[in-house]
């Protein structure tokens, strides 16, 4: 493993908790009324945040390492957060959350059913999605609290993505190189399938926003891609892009989104 530790991780996450109890909440008094799909598509987004997270703690538990089993804690408070920030927004524009949604229901159930390493590859599924999901919500509306939101959001979920990488880098490290490309196949299913879902469920936001759908699958397949290169191809003395890499990594994601 490189020079970065799942203590590294927990720091990072305790800085960003930090910074986030001493910034005030974003102004809801401030919030416009939201068009309807997009109420609708954030509905969506907000139960599949609003996990306890159980399973995945469980999971990290039995890994044997107290330093990540500390960081999956603080990994799940900040998603946790999120589906906060998302209900208050959605409360500020007078709408209720919803109790749940079909897609989501069967993402946590495959979810639970998986040890550690599938568990990850799913949920990184999901946080790849999210990454452009959130981007396309910061940058397609003219309400500020929605982008103050979905800029935070954003923000946490650009950490997301290395912390989950180093660890299913870790995981996959000692199996044989046709193992792993099994993996990314059954992997890349994984994501077609869940972003075919997301951009039919969520078109008419999307249209809201601003994005096509065509763009939306692209932007996707093009940060997943670098995952899996990342993941299962990087060579051992390779170091996931962390804390200080983040913005370079994300910057270099946004150029290629925005051509
Ligand atoms: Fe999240
Ligand atoms: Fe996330």
């Amino acid at each position: 493993m490189g020079g970065i530790t799942f203590a590294d991780w927990v720091r990072w996450f305790e800085e960003a908790a930090k910074r986030r109890g001493l910034d005030d909440d974003p102004p809801w008094w401030a919030a416009a009324s939201l068009h309807p799909a997009v109420v609708r598509s954030i509905q969506r987004f907000q139960t599949g945040e609003n996990g306890d997270g159980a399973s995945l703690i469980s999971k990290g538990a039995q890994a044997g390492d107290p330093a990540y089993l500390a960081a999956v804690r603080l990994f799940v408070a900040e998603e946790q957060n999120h589906a906060r920030l998302l209900e208050q927004l959605l409360a500020s524009s007078g709408t209720p959350t919803i109790t749940g949604h079909w897609s989501d229901t069967i993402f946590v159930m495959v979810r639970r059913a998986l040890g550690l390493r599938l568990e990850l590859m799913t949920l990184m599924v999901a946080e790849v999605v999210a990454l452009r999901y959130y981007q396309a919500l910061r940058d397609g509306t003219t309400d500020p609290v929605l982008t103050d939101v979905a800029g935070r959001i954003l923000a946490d979920e650009q950490r997301h993505v290395p912390f989950h990488s180093q660890r299913l880098r870790d995981g996959f490290a000692d199996l044989p190189r046709v193992a792993r490309t099994a993996a990314a196949a059954g992997w890349w299913v994984l994501l077609l399938g869940a972003v075919g879902v997301v951009t039919v469920d969520h078109a008419a936001a999307l249209c809201q926003l601003g994005v096509r759908r065509r763009r939306f699958v692209l932007d996707v397949v093009a940060l997943f891609r670098s995952v899996v290169t990342e993941v299962l191809y990087s060579s051992p003395d390779y170091e996931i892009s962390a804390e200080p890499g983040i913005a370079s990594r994300c910057g270099s994601y946004e150029e290629a989104t925005s051509a």
